[in-house]
């Protein structure tokens, strides 16, 4: 039978999952189905400065190693991800950042410098800078200021520059490599949503006016059920994108499913097939060829885990393409 991969080739388009290298080596079904299904693997924590720079200076290259060997075995491309982000910031990180903009410059440039170093020829395309944007009000978490760039300690020690010097520094450290801005929170048909699709698309309008080296932009696609969608402002979203001559790439979906919901897996898995299947169509409508889960099956998924995200009934996700027992659901015909 053949895999998303093989299904998605002919099409020019290319389907793969985060992936974690702990669950590779301890579950081979999952390894396998991996392997089966995934043209292209993300690291789900091994291209993190947490795991890449767990202390000042010193480098840890094992952990993205095991996924890069994997996908080696297996004839998969990987992506990397990510250079730049606000989580998953080792402790000492941040303090060392307020040291100054020397000091912070230097940390960046030293980091990007090693991890393409190292990485160079093996992974073609990064996530240099992930989440970068700001929430507008209304939100959740709404960021504290009006700007479109989401304070963080990166924004602090090296100002609204620093997306900038990050891309710049990728580009120098390896210039085949395929560039790549990672956004959430862009894809629901909410006026939170449409101010974040602005704030970036501004974001993106005044890298490329200062000639700022970028070739991609990954949506996400986090996706929860209790969101309105609608297919043309993303389809425009992403065709604008398009229009200014970047790849759109969707990077990271999965889907959450509101606490209240018909009852029974059969109607719950369909709905979340047809949900998850309008944001498909658009994104391919609008020009996006590589879709990308963040977890292949509801075992290993990352909502199960995650305080506030899982149902609040306390009933285990249903929102990847295959279920815990690694059965596929209506979310992997619709993948297909
Ligand atoms: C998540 C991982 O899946 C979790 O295991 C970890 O605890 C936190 O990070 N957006 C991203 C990803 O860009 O890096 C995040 O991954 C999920 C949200």
């Amino acid at each position: 039978e053949p895999g998303l991969r093989d299904l998605a080739r002919p099409r020019g388009l290319s389907f793969g999952t985060a992936v974690r290298s702990e669950k590779l080596a301890s579950d081979p079904a999952l390894a396998e189905l991996v392997a089966r299904e995934a043209d292209q693997i993300v690291p789900e924590w091994e291209g993190k400065w947490e795991a890449l720079q767990p202390e000042r200076g010193r480098f840890d290259f094992g952990p993205l190693r095991e996924v890069l060997d994997f996908a080696r075995a297996g004839n998969q491309r990987v992506r990397g991800h990510a250079l730049v982000w606000h989580e998953a910031m080792p402790p000492w990180l941040a303090p060392a950042l307020a040291e100054g903009p020397t000091q912070a410059r230097q940390l960046l440039e030293t980091h990007i410098a090693t991890v393409l170093g190292e990485t160079r020829g093996a992974i073609r395309d990064w996530d240099v800078v992930n989440e970068p944007i700001s929430a507008p009000p209304g939100g959740d978490n709404p960021s504290p200021t009006d700007g479109d760039l989401r304070p963080t300690p990166w924004l602090s020690a090296l100002g609204p520059g620093y997306v900038e010097l990050a891309l710049r520094l990728a580009r120098q450290a390896d210039p085949t490599l395929r560039l790549t801005l990672n956004e959430f929170g862009v894809y629901a048909d909410t006026p939170w949503a449409q101010a974040k699709r602005e704030r970036l698309l501004r974001v993106v309008r005044g890298l490329l006016d200062r000639n700022c080296p970028l070739d991609a932009i990954g949506v996400q696609g986090h996706l929860q059920m209790r969101e309105p969608f609608r297919a043309e402002p993303f389809v425009e979203f992403v065709a604008a994108l398009r229009g200014l001559g970047l790849a759109v790439l969707i990077t990271e979906m999965d889907v959450r499913e509101p606490d209240v919901l018909a009852s029974g897996i059969e109607a719950r898995d369909a709905a979340v097939a047809e949900y998850a299947g309008a944001f498909l169509d658009a994104a391919r409508e609008g020009g996006a060829r590589t879709f990308l889960v963040w977890g292949l099956t509801d075992r290993d998924s990352w909502l199960r885990v995650e305080p506030g995200v899982a149902r609040g009934d306390g009933e285990a996700t249903r929102g990847h393409p295959y279920d815990a027992e690694l059965r596929p659901k209506a979310l992997r015909a619709r993948l297909a």
